[in-house]
């Protein structure tokens, strides 16, 4: 019993660190949490703690390698902060505006596609590890960036590679 409570204490530290994200799942998440901007409009979205999990999970997996912590190696000027979110062309800081990025981002300015430069499902060839994204993956994955200033005060801050 000791031994289990003591392995479970050792994974969640592991992911902590591997991370730097508390796993979102350790809670239930209360609704003011998991409500965020659906477009420009306004309206909100509601995720449920599942799907923040799982978008959580997805993020790990796919894109912490160059955005630990809502950083943006290489150029951290377009983290995924919630402020530069917001001053991106069109703004990126809503559901909709994050998942069309996924299905085709584009620069900062709005000026060029980034199809062939950034992890997009429109291109399987160039980027194999999304083929199997579904809708709702992308909608997790979205709303979880937008979550996840409120669960990491360190999201996307100022902290160089
Ligand atoms: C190989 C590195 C790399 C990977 C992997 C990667 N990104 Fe990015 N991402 C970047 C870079 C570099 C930029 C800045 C692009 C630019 O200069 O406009 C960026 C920009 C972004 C932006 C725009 C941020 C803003 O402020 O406008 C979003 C959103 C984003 N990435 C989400 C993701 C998600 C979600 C994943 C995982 C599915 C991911 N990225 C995987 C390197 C990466």
């Amino acid at each position: 019993m000791v031994k289990n409570l003591l392995w479970a204490a050792i994974a969640s530290l592991v992911l902590f660190f591997s991370t730097g994200v508390a796993p979102a799942s350790a809670v239930e998440l209360d609704e003011a949490t998991r409500s965020i901007p659906l477009d420009t409009t306004g309206k909100t979205a509601t995720l449920t703690t599942q799907e923040v999990t799982s978008g959580q999970r997805l993020f790990n997996l796919q894109c912490t390698k160059c955005h630990l912590q809502g950083k943006t190696k290489t150029n951290n000027n377009v983290s995924l902060g919630l402020e530069d979110l917001a001053g991106a062309e069109p703004s990126r800081d809503n559901l909709l505006a994050l998942v069309d990025y996924l299905e085709s981002p584009t620069s900062y300015d709005g000026e060029d596609s980034l199809l062939e430069l950034h992890p997009n499902i429109t291109r399987p060839d160039l980027y194999p590890e999304l083929k199997n994204f579904t809708k709702d993956d992308l909608y997790n994955i979205a709303g979880y960036m937008l979550i996840a200033p409120r669960l990491d005060q360190r999201w996307g801050g100022t902290i160089y590679f």
